[in-house]
């Protein structure tokens, strides 16, 4: 009783920080839905390199998942080799997704290619290749491309997406502004 102004214990503050930076985060891992509102299907004659051009106005990194949406009795999604896209081989896929809607996550730096499951699809460019880099050197500069560039990405609902070590230089800024958002924080908590 009496002594409000007792002294916040450092741990306190730094649980607090990790708590603020836990947030962040989560807010940082994004769900791209590929091909966006066109959804994963046989690009349209209008548009046929749709995912060529989704894949370079997206910035993709670890954390992040692909959501591919589509049809599930009339389509598919399958992970493939580098080889295997090129020649729109569908056999031994690296992965094979059938339920609607299936979610990749992004769980380590590379190239990661992707095609329809459904023969005759891929040779009609319903693929996808992106690249993911897992170091600092990577650098956002996305505010340029306007409004167009990660448009329907929505915060990630799922607590246990991993972030690796490897993600940490993108978190910089951010902890510096935690930082100072937890000390405003907490002396307001103080006094
Ligand atoms: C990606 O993560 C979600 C949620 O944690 C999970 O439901 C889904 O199966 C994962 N996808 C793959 C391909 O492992
Ligand atoms: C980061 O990764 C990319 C691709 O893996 C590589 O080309 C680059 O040299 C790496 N940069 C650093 C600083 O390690």
């Amino acid at each position: 009783m009496g002594n409000i102004k007792t002294p916040i214990p450092k741990s306190q503050f730094w649980y607090t920080l990790l708590f603020l930076v836990s947030i962040q985060n989560k807010v940082l891992c994004n769900i791209y839905q590929v091909g966006d509102l066109d959804a994963w299907g046989i690009p349209t004659s209008s548009n046929p390199q749709i995912y060529t051009k989704w894949s370079k106005n997206h910035n993709l990194k670890i954390g992040d998942s692909l959501f591919f949406l589509y049809p599930p009795s009339q389509d598919s999604v399958i992970q493939v080799t580098g080889d295997s896209y090129n020649s729109c081989n569908l056999k031994d896929p690296i992965l094979y997704m059938n339920n609607g809607n299936s979610l990749f996550n992004i769980t380590k730096p590379g190239n990661f290619y992707f095609t329809s499951g459904v023969e005759g699809h891929c040779v009609k460019s319903q693929k996808l290749h992106i690249s993911v880099y897992g170091n600092g050197s990577f650098v956002e500069d996305s505010p340029a491309d306007g409004p167009a560039a990660p448009a329907p990405s929505y915060p990630t609902v799922f607590g246990a997406i991993p972030v690796t070590a490897s993600a940490s230089p993108l978190l910089e800024i951010p902890v510096l502004m935690f930082a100072v958002a937890a000390g405003i924080f907490m002396s307001v908590i103080v006094i």
